[in-house]
């Protein structure tokens, strides 16, 4: 009804009508509609003004007054129209999705600590060729000490308060138990690791009676404490840096003989002495030595003819070292906090 315009409507009638449908209107898309009819290119109001030109120049301005006049009612009527349904919609619009806003990211899983160092470690035993050996956790006594040289009455075995379950099983204390399980199945040469939980009954700064160790054995022909030494500068540099130096002092270990401790150069100072080291460069990090000969004599090995070393560590003293954590029981309290770091 907008588009075809005599000169003679009445601006009264078309604002009145106006009025009128804008009243009706649900929606903010059909306030549009209407809003271009009227003032589209092809709307009334263009029209109205289009036929301005062909009046006289006395009835321009009056004309040109009252399409003003026109416009800025319907104007101000279709502004309000539009801020009453905007001010509805805005209501409605927080439960619609907006894919403009920044993302919320999930929260990522975190590698525990002692995987972390795991992961690294069998990554570097594979490089050197050595396989991996499982063992249970639940070991007898016989791998776990008698066949190791630690027989009942044998004072070593006080060092490592163990969980006993029944008379002749135990909570496995040390992967040493692996050695013997391996060397019984294959002949030399041998070459393999076993990395797992082991159990003690301790609980302070630095023991939790459950915690993580990991076991080298290599037994050949020909080997010695210098092919020891070698694998174990190789791991100490694989896992510290490069600049790891690693010291081998004396010690004494029932399966083991001669039988070393080994400590690596301060990784915080690099061995100027800090508090971290006590101040004497070193840390302490696990025993070794050559197998014993009467270990090898256990499993049908001839000590005369094959020779191998062994050594063993923990995997959560090498996360403290490297991490810098100071309490070994952060380590198994899983607060989300802590676990989040790494
Ligand atoms: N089993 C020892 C411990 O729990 C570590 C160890 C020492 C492992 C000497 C070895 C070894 O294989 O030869 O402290």
């Amino acid at each position: 009804m907008f588009f075809l315009i005599a000169m003679e409507t009445s601006f009264e009638t078309i604002l009145q009508q106006s009025l009128q449908s804008l009243e009706t209107i649900k929606t903010l898309e059909e306030v549009e509609v209407l809003y271009a009819s009227l003032f589209g290119k092809k709307g009334t109001i263009s029209l109205l003004l289009q036929q301005v030109k062909d009046l006289t120049p006395d009835q321009k301005p009056i004309r040109g007054k009252q399409i003003n006049d026109l416009k800025s009612q319907l104007l101000s009527a279709f502004n309000q129209k539009r801020s009453a349904f905007i001010a509805q919609d805005t209501v409605v619009i927080k439960d619609v999705f907006d894919s403009s806003l920044p993302g919320v990211s999930p929260i990522l899983g975190h590698f525990h600590p002692n995987s972390l160092i795991m992961k690294r470690v069998k990554t570097i035993f594979s490089s050197l060729g050595f396989l991996h050996a499982e063992g249970p956790e639940v070991e007898s006594d016989w791998y776990n000490f008698e066949v190791l040289n630690m027989p009942k009455t044998h004072p070593a075995r006080d060092t490592q308060d163990t969980f006993y379950l029944t008379g002749n099983q135990l909570l496995r204390t040390q992967t040493s138990a692996v050695q013997v399980r391996v060397m019984e199945k294959q002949k030399p040469p041998v070459r393999i690791y076993s990395i797992g939980k082991v159990f003690r009954r301790d609980y302070d700064l630095t023991h939790t009676p459950m915690f993580h160790q990991v076991e080298g054995l290599v037994v050949d022909t020909a080997i010695s404490l210098t092919d020891l030494k070698g694998v174990m500068t190789y791991m100490m540099k694989a896992l510290f840096g490069p600049d790891t130096k690693i010291r081998l002092r004396p010690h004494h270990f029932p399966y083991t003989e001669p039988s070393v401790e080994q400590d690596i150069s301060c990784p915080f100072c690099r061995g100027d002495g800090c508090r971290v080291c006590k101040q004497t460069g070193w840390i302490e990090l696990g025993g070794a030595g050559m197998v014993h000969p009467q270990v090898l004599r256990n499993v049908g090995y001839d000590p005369e003819k094959v020779s191998g070393f062994a050594f063993g560590f923990g995997i959560d003293r090498v996360a403290m070292i490297k991490y810098s954590i100071p309490d070994l029981r952060l380590l198994f309290e899983n607060d989300w906090r802590f676990l989040q770091q790494f």
